[in-house]
């Protein structure tokens, strides 16, 4: 299992993946308890007051559910999702074209909403506080402001950066999560519910198996599921058990913290390649062929909730238990 391997064939069969894996309601969502709290109230004092939910910020690393809350959260609205990505939109015609062509209430997703160009950034502070919307037309000495009344929606941000908004742009969601990696039990969860839709045959010690090698995040854990049920298909009689999952993943080269390759090239180049480091995101992207984005939002945060790596001002710096993760000796020198 490697995020490298990205053919639009794989992409795609991941994509469907989601889709068919998604929950489709609040109570199917597993964990996160007091951010689904916290929107079951929105939800229902929108609904109530027949108004517009509150903006929603959803932050946090991929897989973790940011796309499958929002969709929930125009389902249980019972209004319609519109979806777009920062990066789609590039003028305030496209933000314009979206917003005047919203039903009433409907939520506006917005994925990767770090990556909505500065500029534009501005253009939502009206339209979200006030719903209005100003649009030069004409141009030169003829142009003129006209205001635009928009309809009451919900903007469903969705970021794997936060830091990376402005202020004012986080201070207009009423509502700001910051999505947590899962605990083991709660993939173990995800995976059995996976695997009752799937139509795979899985015990308890084969769905704990997998969710502890799922790097804490729920779209890994239905990745490996399915690649376990390969393997358990043909190698150990149709059932995913404990043996056979644990087989499956060295296979995989998935290892006992769930690590996979790139991690562990990640961190073999801090402590090898650089001593334990410091080193910096760009030089460590070099040495492991890989773009930074990928490692910064991807490998990065599963590695520091694990303890692997730490950042410094000056860099990332390997942690003892990541030398000895990989069997060498921590220097005798703290590194930081
Ligand atoms: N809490 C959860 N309960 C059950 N399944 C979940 C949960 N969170 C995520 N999943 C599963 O993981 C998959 C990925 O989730 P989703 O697409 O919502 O993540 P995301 O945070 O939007 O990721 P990205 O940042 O890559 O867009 C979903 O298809 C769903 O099957
Ligand atoms: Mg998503």
């Amino acid at each position: 299992m490697s995020v490298r391997i990205q053919t639009p064939e794989v992409i795609e069969v991941e994509e469907e993946l989601d889709r068919s894996l998604r929950p489709r309601r609040l109570e199917d969502f597993v964990g996160q308890a007091s951010l689904k709290e916290q929107l079951a109230v929105a939800i229902e004092a929108a609904s109530a007051r027949g108004e517009a939910m509150d903006h929603v910020l959803l932050a946090g690393p991929p897989g973790l559910g940011k796309t499958s809350l929002a969709q929930i959260v125009a389902q249980a609205l019972d209004v319609p999702f519109v979806q777009t990505a920062g990066p789609a939109l590039e003028r305030k015609g496209d933000v314009a074209a979206f917003l005047t062509a919203l039903e009433p209430r409907s939520v506006f997703f917005v994925d990767e909403i770090h990556r909505l160009p500065r500029a534009l950034e501005e253009t939502f502070y009206p339209a979200m506080e006030d719903r209005q919307l100003p649009i030069t037309v004409g141009q030169g000495a003829g142009a003129r402001v006209v205001t635009l009344d928009l309809p009451p929606f919900t903007l469903v941000g969705a970021t794997t950066r936060a830091g990376l908004l402005t202020t004012p742009l986080r201070d207009r969601f009423g509502i700001q999560a910051r999505l947590e990696h899962y605990a083991p039990s709660e993939l173990a969860a995800i995976v059995r519910r996976s695997a009752d839709i799937l139509g795979i045959e899985i015990d308890e010690r084969g769905a704990l198996a997998i969710a502890a090698r799922a790097r804490a995040t729920p779209r890994v854990a239905n990745r490996l599921l399915r690649r376990v049920r390969d393997f358990a298909e043909v190698r150990a009689g149709g059932v995913v058990t404990e043996e056979a999952a644990a087989e499956a993943l060295a296979l995989l080269e998935v290892d006992a913290e769930g690590l996979d390759r790139l991690d562990r090239e990640i961190l073999a180049a801090v402590c090898e390649k650089f001593a334990g480091g410091p080193v910096g995101l760009s030089t460590l992207a070099v040495a492991v062929s890989e773009e930074q984005d990928t490692i910064e939002d991807v490998y990065e945060p599963y590695l520091l909730q694990k303890g692997l790596l730490k950042r410094t001002p000056r860099g990332r710096v390997a942690t003892p238990a990541a030398f000895r993760h990989l069997g060498l000796d921590p220097p005798e020198q703290a590194l930081f």
